[in-house]
C-alpha cells in the first residue's frame, strides 16, 4: 500500500511511483533486485549482487557473519553502484534467522484460533514468545479433502482439522534489519519483510499446482520446501552448502580456496578431467543434501498420500553446470530444473544470456521485489 505522504514524496522527488527494490542478504552476498509495473507487467529495472567475503577477511562464495552496519555499508555500495535510490524496499529475512512450522489444528473460528496459536507456538518455538514476533495463517484446504470431508488415506476424523502456517521472527533479528535500514537511510515506512522462502515461491513456483520441492542451495545452507496446491505446506534446512564444494575441492586438489571456487564455477561437473574431479566432490558433498531431502519428501508423500515428483533448484549452488543430473539420479520419477526467476520480468533482449546464467541466484531477490509490487 503506497501511504499519502510517501505519494507526495514522489511527486516531487519524481521517481517512479510503482518501483520496487528487493533485498536480499545472503550468508556469501548481497543481491538486489529493482522492478517496476508498467502496464500490469512487471519490468526488471535494475538488478546487482555484491560479495560479502573480502569484507569480512574471507573469500567470496564463503559464509561470513557481519554486523548491521557493514552490512549497512555494503548495501550502500551495492545501491550506488546499480543506481538505485532506496526508496520502498522490501528485505528478505533469511530462513535460518526464522521458525516456521505447520500446525494441525481443530477448525474453529478465527477468535479461538487467536488464542489457540500461542499455545501452539510454544511447542515449536524454542524461547519465550515475547522474544519473537509472531505471524501466522491458516493454509487452503487441500482439494482431496474439500471432495471428501476427510485427509487423505481415507480415515474419517471426528473433527474436522486445519493447517495453520507458524512463522516468527526473533526479535534481535527484525532490530538487526531496522539498524541496515537506517544505516542505508530507506524511509521506515516504506519497509516490508517476509521469509525467503516465501519470496522464492512467489518468484519461482508461479500456478503450478502440482507437489514441487524448491532446493535453494545457498554458501553455507540449503533451504527446502514443500510446495502443494501452489503454497509452503512444509520446510527444513541442511546446514551444508556451495562453499562446502569448494572446500572440499580445495582440499583434494590441494590448491588455495580462491583457485578451487574459480574452477568449480567456471568448469562444473562437466567436461574433462577438472570436471571429473569436481563431480567426485559434488557428489560426495550433496549426498548429505540428498539424504535429508529424501526423508523430508518420503515423511510428506507418506504423510498425504502424493507423489512429488519436480523439485526445482536456486540459489548461487544449483548454478553448478550438471548439477540437476546428481539430484536427479538419486530420486527416482522426478524432475529436476533450474528455477528461473527473471523469466517473471520483462528485460531487454540483449541481457537474456547473462540473466539466465545468474537466475538462480537471484530468486530471492526477485520474489521479494514482486511482493513489493503487490503491497
Ligand atoms: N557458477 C557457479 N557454479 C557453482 N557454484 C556457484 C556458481 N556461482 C555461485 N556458486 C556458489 O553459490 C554459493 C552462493 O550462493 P548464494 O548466493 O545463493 O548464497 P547466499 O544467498 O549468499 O547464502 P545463504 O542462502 O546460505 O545465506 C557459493 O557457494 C558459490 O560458490
Ligand atoms: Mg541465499
Amino acid at each position: 500500500m503506497v501511504s499519502i505522504t510517501e505519494s507526495i514524496t514522489n511527486m516531487f522527488s519524481g521517481a517512479h511511483r510503482g518501483s520496487s527494490v528487493g533485498v536480499d542478504i545472503g550468508a556469501s552476498s548481497i543481491k538486489v533486485v529493482e522492478v517496476e509495473k508498467v502496464d500490469e507487467r512487471a519490468v526488471l529495472k535494475n538488478y546487482g549482487e555484491i560479495a560479502l567475503g573480502p569484507r569480512a577477511g574471507v573469500s567470496a562464495g564463503q559464509a561470513t557473519n557481519l554486523s548491521p552496519e557493514a552490512l549497512a555499508e555494503a548495501l550502500r555500495d551495492i545501491f550506488q553502484e546499480a543506481g538505485i535510490s532506496p526508496r520502498h524496499v522490501s528485505f528478505a529475512i533469511p530462513f535460518s534467522a526464522s521458525l516456521l512450522s505447520v500446525a494441525e489444528l481443530p477448525e474453529v473460528g478465527n477468535k479461538e484460533l487467536e488464542s489457540m496459536i500461542p499455545l501452539e507456538a510454544r511447542r515449536y518455538i524454542p524461547v519465550p514468545l515475547s522474544e519473537v514476533s509472531l505471524d501466522w495463517w491458516v493454509l487452503p484446504k487441500r482439494k482431496a479433502e474439500k471432495k471428501n470431508g476427510a485427509p487423505t488415506g481415507g480415515v474419517p476424523a471426528p473433527v474436522s482439522k486445519i493447517e495453520v502456517i507458524i512463522a516468527a521472527i526473533h526479535n534481535e533479528v527484525i532490530k538487526k534489519y531496522e539498524v541496515i535500514q537506517q544505516a542505508t537511510r530507506i524511509p521506515g515506512e516504506a519497509v516490508h519483510f517476509e521469509i525467503e522462502i516465501f519470496s522464492t515461491l512467489r518468484a519461482i513456483v508461479g500456478r503450478d499446482l502440482s507437489p514441487i520441492m524448491v532446493i535453494d542451495i545457498g554458501a553455507g545452507s540449503t533451504k527446502l520446501a514443500l510446495v502443494d496446491e501452489g503454497v509452503v505446506r512444509g520446510s527444513h534446512v541442511v546446514s551444508m552448502g556451495g562453499q562446502d564444494i569448494t572446500l572440499a575441492l580445495a582440499k583434494s586438489l590441494n590448491i588455495p580456496f580462491t583457485q578451487a571456487e574459480e574452477t568449480k564455477c567456471r568448469v562444473g561437473t562437466m567436461g574433462d578431467e577438472e570436471g571429473r574431479d569436481i563431480t567426485v566432490v559434488a557428489e560426495i558433498v550433496l549426498a548429505n543434501v540428498i539424504n535429508e531431502a529424501a526423508h523430508f519428501v518420503e515423511n510428506y508423500e507418506r504423510k498425504h498420500g502424493t507423489k512429488v515428483s519436480k523439485f526445482i533448484l536456486v540459489g548461487g549452488g544449483a548454478r553448478l553446470k550438471g548439477i540437476e543430473k546428481i539430484i536427479e539420479k538419486s530420486f527416482s520419477g522426478v524432475s529436476v530444473v533450474i528455477g528461473d526467476p527473471f523469466e517473471r520480468l520483462d528485460a531487454p533482449a540483449f541481457l537474456a544470456p547473462t540473466l539466465k546464467d545468474l537466475s538462480p541466484n537471484f530468486a530471492v531477490a526477485v520474489g521479494i521485489a514482486l511482493k513489493g509490487l503487490e503491497e
